[in-house]
């Protein structure tokens, strides 16, 4: 692992990103006392009135390079999987900015997921029964053979533009994708291999720790809400909202976090920053369904609202290898973000609506995900516009406030769509696990390889 030192104080931090993850991290970045400015690149209207907003885009890697040299910045945080797969972070230090993620090479778990599942076989992780294809006919072929009545699931190997994973219990709507991906190439080289994986059934937990290469700390777990309707039904989502501490992360399920970090350490794979692993709690134990070499959306928003660290010495110690030696301490409170979209999400919106009724929100956090700002104020800039974060003693007052506040926000006049039931169990759930929510929130988990 480089040593990279970063002043003690008066740091230049540059946030690349521009959804409600980023906003989350410019907050808690802006709560150290170590922080004189931080820059976002390109930002949305939320970060503008916390940070500096840079207009240059997540894949301007030769822009973002010279823009960190030019303004001195002594740390870059990346957000999305575009950049951290594609390589943002060897532009960045290449240009001697201490960057918290992995290399291009690092993060290959993020980048295909072909490699991922590989990975997990050679270390005994457990994940869904699953094989992967570049030829449709045999795709087709296996997917009549593993076929089952409660479904079964499609993705595509690397990352696309859109939300790509498809669950369905639909066998012509399975077929249908192989071939969008196979033969109309819809998703270009993202889609050149195909995974065809069996259908579990469960609720999820998002296990986000940070890393060094050595040692995890585990931030509260939390679930994300993909799908779009309530009660988890209706098509997959880039995300509906999220809440922390969610139940799940039992021994067996630390168990895969410590085996994942052992078998990246073995293969070169380890680096500063945050690996996310996202599990489904079978009746059978847990499984892997992907890995994040990063932050998660929304997850982001959640966990990192009661991190009482300061978060840039968390990245600091990572940096520097000793992620072992600092307490991560928590509030303990329950943290829920409902996503404020816009009324026609996922369907296509039209950009450019006034967001409006943001000063009213009392008693919770806005955080800002699809946003631009304008002279008139801010106006929506894609489907998912805000996110609305609150916290409480209990799931229950955590999610009272968050939907309080929400009966203000207008996205053109309408009120955004959004599900009522953010930190509630989807329907099947209650089946598969025991009542375990009041699981403490700090003191999670910690591991060395
Ligand atoms: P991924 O594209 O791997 O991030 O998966 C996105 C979402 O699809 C997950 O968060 C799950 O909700 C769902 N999903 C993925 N794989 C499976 C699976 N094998 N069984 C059931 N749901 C899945
Ligand atoms: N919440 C899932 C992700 O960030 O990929």
């Amino acid at each position: 692992m480089p040593e990279c030192s970063i002043p003690t104080h008066g740091l230049k931090i540059l946030v690349v990103g521009q959804g409600g993850r980023e906003h989350a991290i410019v907050r808690a970045l802006a709560r150290s006392p170590r922080v004189a400015r931080i820059h976002c690149a390109p930002g949305n209207a939320g970060t503008a009135a916390e940070a500096l907003n840079v207009p240059i885009g997540v894949m301007e890697f030769e822009a973002l390079a010279a823009y960190a040299i030019r303004e001195r910045i002594d740390l870059a945080v990346v957000g999305p999987a575009d950049p951290v797969a594609g390589g943002l972070v060897d532009h960045l230090r290449a240009a001697g900015v201490a960057v918290f993620g992995p290399t291009r090479e690092q993060a290959v778990l993020e980048g295909s997921k072909v490699f991922s599942k590989a990975f997990m076989r050679r270390h005994g992780i457990p994940t869904a029964r699953c094989e992967s294809f570049s030829d449709a006919d045999a795709a087709f072929a296996y997917l009549d053979e593993a076929w089952r009545p409660e479904g079964i699931v499609i993705k595509v190997d690397g990352l696309a533009d859109v939300q790509s994973t498809l669950v369905t219990s639909d066998r012509d709507e399975a077929r249908a994708e192989i071939a969008r991906a196979l033969v109309e190439r819809r998703y270009g080289e993202a889609g050149d291999r195909v995974l065809i994986e069996e259908r579990l059934i469960g609720p999820e937990v998002s296990l986000l720790a940070f890393v060094d290469g050595r040692s995890w700390k585990l931030l509260p777990p939390a679930r994300d809400h993909k799908q779009l309707l309530e009660g988890g039904f209706g098509p997959n989502t880039e995300g509906m909202g999220a809440f922390c501490p969610a139940p799940g992360a039992t021994p067996e399920v630390l168990a895969v976090l410590d085996a994942s970090l052992r078998g990246m350490r073995a293969e070169g794979l380890g680096y500063p920053g945050v690996l996310f692993v996202g599990v489904l709690l079978t009746a059978a134990g847990p499984r892997v369904l992907e890995y994040n070499c990063r932050f998660g959306d929304p997850e982001t928003q959640v966990t990192l609202n009661g991190l009482q660290t300061d978060l840039v010495d968390v990245i600091q110690a990572c940096l520097e290898g000793r992620l072992a030696d600092i307490e991560l301490a928590h509030d303990g409170r329950h943290h829920v973000c409902v996503v404020a979209a816009d009324p026609d999400y996922p369907g296509e919106v039209s950009p450019g609506k006034a967001v409006t009724g943001l000063d009213d929100v009392a008693g919770a956090t806005l955080l800002h995900a699809q946003t631009r700002e304008t002279p008139a104020g801010p106006v929506a800039a894609g489907g998912r516009v805000l996110n609305v974060v609150a916290s409480g003693e209990n799931l229950e007052a955590a999610r009272a406030a968050a939907y309080a506040a929400l009966g203000s926000l207008r996205i053109g006049g309408e009120p955004p769509r959004f599900r009522r039931d953010v930190g509630q169990a989807n329907a099947w759930d209650a089946r598969i696990l025991t009542a375990d929510v009041d699981q403490p929130a700090a003191g999670l988990g910690a591991g060395q390889t």
